[in-house]
């Protein structure tokens, strides 16, 4: 069955059938809603359903309370149309932004190495180009599970016929310990949607840019340093943090690109559990404390486990930056 979902205050209609999210639906029909975990956790996908009735699927009763299904919102990324519905959509695009409808696409493993302690560095060579902004995420799906699993692009749209991921194991973990740590090969095909999520370069933002990075949160930072060298002017500065020198990787790529920007890119490799040379001592969160007095008139990104994420947040805010000025990504390791 498909029904007709109406989006305002554009009056665009997708069609949804059934069994499909109807954030799923509109992003493949190329409009643009936000969105951010697309499993129904975090909240970011809330919208009001203002006609027609909606199943709330796998939504989280945190991410959406009792009392707001009653008021008729939903989790777009979980709700599925039971008849032709209207939502109520945040589809205002920011300035300089362009968005890219989400298709699917087939990849072929063409390296899958060891980066770091229990992290892999995945590259597809893919079916057909795919447009994304620097940020943004796939889709994987986890052969003969009816399962996916999310990963963000580490390399750069100037490379649309290629996906870089970088993945870290999680102990028993369907995808990485029964997969991609065990049975994946070279020159198997996998196959994954994309772009997703909210989480990427504001090229209209001139203020120089602060990134935080902890583990994979490398992965999404990676991509937009990259990007923003090689087509903006941002001056940029890189706190990337992991437990020692053999967790944390891409050392060289930052060393590399300090060398070759040395006016625009600074790169500070932190290390919370061992004292090496060339390295800060210290989790990021508190180099970075220690090393900036403000951040007033700075834009930041941040990456990483949801815990260093927060702790990064106070730590920015503390400095005089306020949520307008921040753009995050939380990685959850239950992969
Ligand atoms: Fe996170 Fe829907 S709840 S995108």
């Amino acid at each position: 069955e498909v029904y007709t979902v109406t989006v305002d205050p554009l009056g665009t209609e997708v069609q949804c059938r059934a069994d499909q999210p109807i954030l799923d639906a509109c992003l493949r029909a190329g409009v643009w809603l936000p969105h951010a975990c697309t499993h129904g956790t975090c909240g970011t996908c809330k919208a009001e359903v203002t006609d027609g009735e909606v199943d709330f699927g796998e939504a989280s009763s945190f991410a959406l309370m009792d009392f707001e299904r009653e008021e008729g919102k939903a989790l777009l990324c979980c709700a599925m149309p039971r008849s032709d519905v209207t939502i109520e959509g945040d589809v205002e695009l920011e300035q300089g932004i362009t968005m890219h409808p989400v298709s699917d696409y087939t990849g072929t493993v063409v390296e899958l190495s060891d980066c770091a302690t229990d992290t892999r560095r995945l590259l597809l060579d893919l079916d057909r180009e795919m447009a994304f902004n620097p940020g943004q995420y796939v889709s994987l799906e986890v052969p003969g599970t009816g399962q996916t699993r999310t990963y963000s692009m580490a390399n750069v749209p100037a490379e649309p016929g290629r996906v870089e991921l970088h993945i870290r194991r999680t102990p028993g973990g369907l995808a990485t310990d029964n997969w991609i740590f065990k049975t994946l090969e070279v020159g198997d095909e996998i196959r994954l949607s994309g772009p997703y999520g909210r989480f990427f370069f504001r090229p209209a933002r001139p203020e120089p840019m602060l990134m935080i990075a902890g583990g994979t949160g490398q992965a999404p930072i990676t991509s937009i340093i990259r990007h923003a060298l090689a087509e903006a002017e941002q001056r940029i500065t890189l706190y990337a943090g992991g437990r020692t020198t053999e967790h944390l990787y891409n050392v060289a790529l930052f060393r590399e690109l300090q060398q070759r920007y040395p006016d625009r890119f600074h790169y500070r490799p932190c290390l919370s559990e061992q004292r090496a040379e060339g390295y800060a001592a210290g989790r990021v969160t508190d180099v970075l404390d220690a090393e900036l007095d403000t951040c007033t008139g700075h834009v930041a990104y941040v990456c990483g486990p949801p815990p260093m994420v927060d702790a990064t947040l106070k730590t920015l805010m503390r400095k005089r930056l306020f949520p307008r000025d921040i753009y995050r990504e939380d990685f959850f390791d239950a992969r």
